[in-house]
């Protein structure tokens, strides 16, 4: 993969108290997390502020083998911070795995971050401001939120991709039961039953299509500066809006987002016609979680079929 980092920029605009800050502060996005407000009614309050000086201290760092199979080593938040996988600045955080050494095929794996939150959310208004991404060829760098007993409380991926992809999938995966629509939205509607036993777990999901929406993932992300995800969940929908940096609502700039002018998400997920699902009954109590796997059982498995792989030695690549 290309060395490349994750880096979050969350912005300290407040709904509550913290004018100060908002004056001070010159990034555009905002808070990271807003959450609380009556489901659906477009309003909502501060419950949660991830800002870069506390940020790291709501997370988990989880440092166990991966389920996913990745050629990836999770480390603690000691090993992290002591080798800079995490980074805090008065503006940002950044989060990376080690850009620097060769991790061979059938050794350990890279080292990287997968971090996962203390506190655990239904239903909200979920903001990040991300200013890159990792991409290239063996990453798998994925933004998602995710409850107890999987698949029971059930996952929502807001932002996940592999390779050299430049569209984001947005999915949702589920206990049997739950199948959505896919009207109402810009994003490519791929398969509607999030069941997590059905279609070998690939979830209900959403790619964006790059005509309409160029900038949601990869190097199309990193090339603006990113911008803010904002993802709504009720108990009647899902819904996830990309704003490109520079199109950033007032609203969320101004720390009170105003979801009823956000217009077409990219993914709307939720029962329509024959698709039935009861959100409440599927989607609880879940964290937030943020982690760079590379290879493993999405981009290891489709890496053989992507003509950009492997990069050529001139990508100053990290590729092995
Ligand atoms: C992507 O959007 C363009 C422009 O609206 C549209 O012509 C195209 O059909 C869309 N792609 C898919 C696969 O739906």
């Amino acid at each position: 993969m290309a060395p490349s980092i994750l880096c979050i920029r969350t912005g300290l605009v407040s709904l509550l108290a913290a004018v100060s800050k908002v004056v001070a502060q010159s990034v555009p996005g905002g808070t990271l997390f807003v959450g609380g407000g009556v489901p659906g009614s477009g309003s909502y309050t501060l419950v949660d502020d991830y800002e870069p000086s506390i940020f790291f201290n709501k997370f988990n760092f989880y440092n166990s083998y991966d389920p996913t199979y990745g050629h990836v080593q999770y480390v603690s938040k000691d090993v992290a911070v002591t080798n800079g996988y995490v980074q805090t600045s008065s503006s940002s955080v950044i989060i990376k795995p080690d850009t620097t050494n060769a991790w061979p095929n059938g050794g350990p794996g890279r080292p990287s971050v997968r971090i996962v939150s203390d506190n655990t959310y239904t239903h909200g208004l979920f903001l990040l401001d991300l200013t890159h991404m990792p991409h290239g060829c063996g990453t798998w760098p994925a933004y998602w939120l995710v409850g107890p007993n999987w698949p029971s409380n059930g996952e929502i991926d807001i932002i996940e991709g592999v390779n050299t992809n430049v569209a984001n999938s947005i999915s949702l995966h589920s206990s049997p039961g739950c199948s959505i629509g896919g009207a109402g939205q810009s994003g490519i509607f791929e398969t509607s039953n999030c069941d997590s036993n059905a279609n070998g777990n690939s979830g209900c999901g959403t790619l964006t299509n790059v005509t309409v929406t160029p900038y949601t993932y990869g190097t199309g992300l990193n090339n603006i500066q990113g911008g803010v995800y904002a993802t709504e969940w009720t108990s009647n929908w899902v819904k996830t809006w990309f704003f490109p940096r520079g199109q950033i609502p007032s609203s969320i700039t101004n720390g009170a987002p105003d979801v009823s002018q956000f217009g077409l998400p990219l993914a709307n997920q939720q029962a329509q016609g024959n698709y039935q699902c009861t959100i409440d009954n599927h989607f609880a109590n879940q964290s937030v979680v943020i982690n760079i796997d590379f290879c493993g059982a999405w981009a290891g498995q489709v890496y053989g079929y992507n003509s950009a792989c492997p990069q050529s030695s001139s990508a100053s690549s990290l590729d092995r």
